[in-house]
């Protein structure tokens, strides 16, 4: 069973650079965590050009994913393998719910099953279109633009490992 400290954190970033590395580090954080019975699902909120889906691709890069992340609010979801031996992750899934107006949408594209399934981590983005699909245990990431490239990010239920 995976256990969680509450913990509540608050980082600013000051590049695109160092928001990648704060998701790499959260990454690592996930991997090193000790082996999954659930699925681990990371929702990230913050306005349009926040630094969403520039987070998920320094989360993806640690998962071993070897593609370039894109956005993938054209396909909604992307999945991806993961190449890592740490844990019994395989595959990395990354949501994008813009377009989406309620949970449903999602569901019925199957992602529920994701979210259950102790093989495969995934980072929703705008995780308020969709709102009830997010499982308790989620990690959630807020983002706030503050001036130009300072970005503010707030941590919750993330893993104790996870140091900041
Ligand atoms: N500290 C920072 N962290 C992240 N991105 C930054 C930062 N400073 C400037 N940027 C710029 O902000 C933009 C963030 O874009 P990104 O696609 O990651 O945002 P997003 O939240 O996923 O947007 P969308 O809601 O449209 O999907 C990029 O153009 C990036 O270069
Ligand atoms: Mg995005």
């Amino acid at each position: 069973m995976l256990v969680f400290k509450q913990m509540e954190g608050t980082v600013i970033t000051n590049s695109v650079e160092e928001t990648a590395t704060l998701g790499r580090e959260l990454a690592k954080a996930i991997l090193s965590d000790g082996l999954s019975t659930r699925g681990k699902v990371v929702t990230l909120s913050g306005e349009l050009g926040s630094g969403k889906t520039s987070f998920a691709q320094g989360f993806a890069v640690a998962l071993g994913v070897t593609e370039k992340i894109k956005s993938p609010t054209f396909v909604i979801f992307q999945t991806y393998a993961i190449n890592t031996s740490q844990n019994n992750f395989k595959y990395f899934t990354h949501i994008d719910a813009y377009r989406l107006e309620k949970k449903e949408d999602l569901e019925k594209l199957g992602v529920g099953g994701f979210f259950s399934d102790p093989e495969v981590i995934t980072i929703l983005e705008w995780p308020e279109m969709v709102l009830g699909i997010t499982p308790r245990d989620a990690i959630e990431v807020f983002i706030k633009h503050l001036e130009r490239d300072e970005r503010e990010f707030i941590f919750k239920n993330a893993p104790s490992n996870f140091s900041i």
